[in-house]
């Protein structure tokens, strides 16, 4: 079976990890402070702020913004429910927008009709390794006064142009073992604002700075050096593995027919975290892949909107008709380094015949405007 992800480790991780095992030094330190260091200088920001994952990242963020109760966040409805949760973790509420069919990232026509007095921030998702609209993002946030908190987790690396994601406004990472990068687990908040991330550094370690005086409520959210000594053995290889990952891309599509391919706007530097494409009668796609040995996922067969805990809010009767048409449609195959040639064309194989057996989508590709 050809894995949908497959984490990469070499001798350099296992040294690092190894050597911080052996110094005793576990938690949060030195690694972690050169991580910091080393991931803002690739990013191109002067501070990062290491965190226990993407997820505590983003509770972090918003609430070094000064996000809580009575608060809105403009943000959608198709993405991975850490976003969206790590809003309502500040008492803060998301108010949704959908997103572009082609893009699968939040539509900036939508965005001004969502904000209200209570709004303090727009959360762009910028999905699949793909850059949202920043700019367009970030016209409208200071149109209005709004902070910019991107959710960049699943974009180490991609950029518009030559700036990457995580310099407009606050960016948000996550390590997750499927990520481009990974430290097991682990996050990683970007800024310019050096007062942000002075924040943000208390709020992730119990509002401390000097040892047992607290300046304020904080958390444990901290990073260990074991997890940071993996992602300095990561991080140097990402170029490669990004480079890898948009040179699989390419082959498929170039190669895959019957399916929706995905759409990189222009002058965009995509790293395809996935490489996700719209198929119709998913669940037998998805199967018929299985049997020709190509493992896949569904990134994400249920809007925001409509989980149990967003219904339980009141959510439930909106609607966002393309992030839910998506929902049915959308499913990724392998695209990370770990492909072999061989496998790529395995992958385009039994995408094609799959395809040709059910027939192409051109018909249920139709999204509403
Ligand atoms: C878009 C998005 N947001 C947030 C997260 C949360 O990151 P983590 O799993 O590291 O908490 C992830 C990753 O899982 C993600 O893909």
């Amino acid at each position: 079976m050809i894995p949908i992800a497959r984490p990469q480790m070499g001798e350099e991780e296992k040294q690092l990890v190894w050597s911080a095992l052996e110094s005793g030094a576990l938690a949060q330190g030195a690694r972690v402070r050169e991580l910091e260091e080393r991931f803002a200088a690739f990013i191109g920001v002067p501070h990062a702020v290491a965190t226990s994952s993407g997820t505590t990242a983003l509770h972090v963020a918003l609430m070094a913004h000064g996000i809580g109760p009575g608060d809105e966040v403009v943000t959608v409805p198709f993405t991975f429910i850490a976003s969206t949760n790590a809003i309502l973790y500040t008492g803060a509420r998301p108010v949704f927008v959908d997103v572009e069919p082609d893009t699968f990232n939040i539509d900036p026509r939508l965005i001004e009709a969502a904000i209200s007095p209570r709004t303090r921030a727009i959360m762009p998702v910028s999905l699949y390794g793909q850059p949202a609209d920043m700019d367009a993002v970030t016209a409208i946030a200071e149109r209005h006064g709004l902070a910019v908190i991107e959710d960049a987790c699943q974009s180490h690396g991609a950029a518009i142009g030559e700036r990457r994601c995580g310099t407009w406004g606050t960016g948000i990472f996550s390590f997750y073992p499927t990520k481009n990068m990974t430290t097991g687990e682990g996050g990683m908040l970007t800024t310019g604002d050096p007062a942000l991330a002075e924040r943000a550094r208390l709020l992730r370690d119990h509002g401390m700075k000097v040892r047992y005086h607290h300046d304020l409520l904080g958390w444990n959210f901290r990073m260990s050096d074991i997890h940071a000594s993996i992602g300095l053995g990561q991080l140097p290889k990402l170029p490669a593995n990004n480079a890898r990952r948009r040179e699989v891309a390419g082959r498929y599509d170039r190669a895959l027919r019957g399916v929706v391919r995905p759409v990189v706007r222009p002058g965009v530097t995509h790293v395809f975290h996935q490489y996700t494409i719209r198929v119709h009668r998913r669940d037998e796609f998805v199967e018929r892949l299985r049997e020709r040995g190509v493992g896949t996922g569904v990134y994400y067969p249920i809007p925001v909107h409509r989980q149990t805990p967003y219904v339980e809010l009141g959510y439930g009767d909106q609607s966002f008709p393309v992030s839910e048409r998506l929902a049915e449609q959308v499913v990724s195959i392998p695209v990370h380094p770990a492909l072999s040639d061989a496998d790529v064309e395995a992958v385009i194989a039994a995408v094609n015949e799959t395809a040709a057996e059910l027939g192409p989508i051109a018909a249920e590709a139709a999204l509403p405007a």
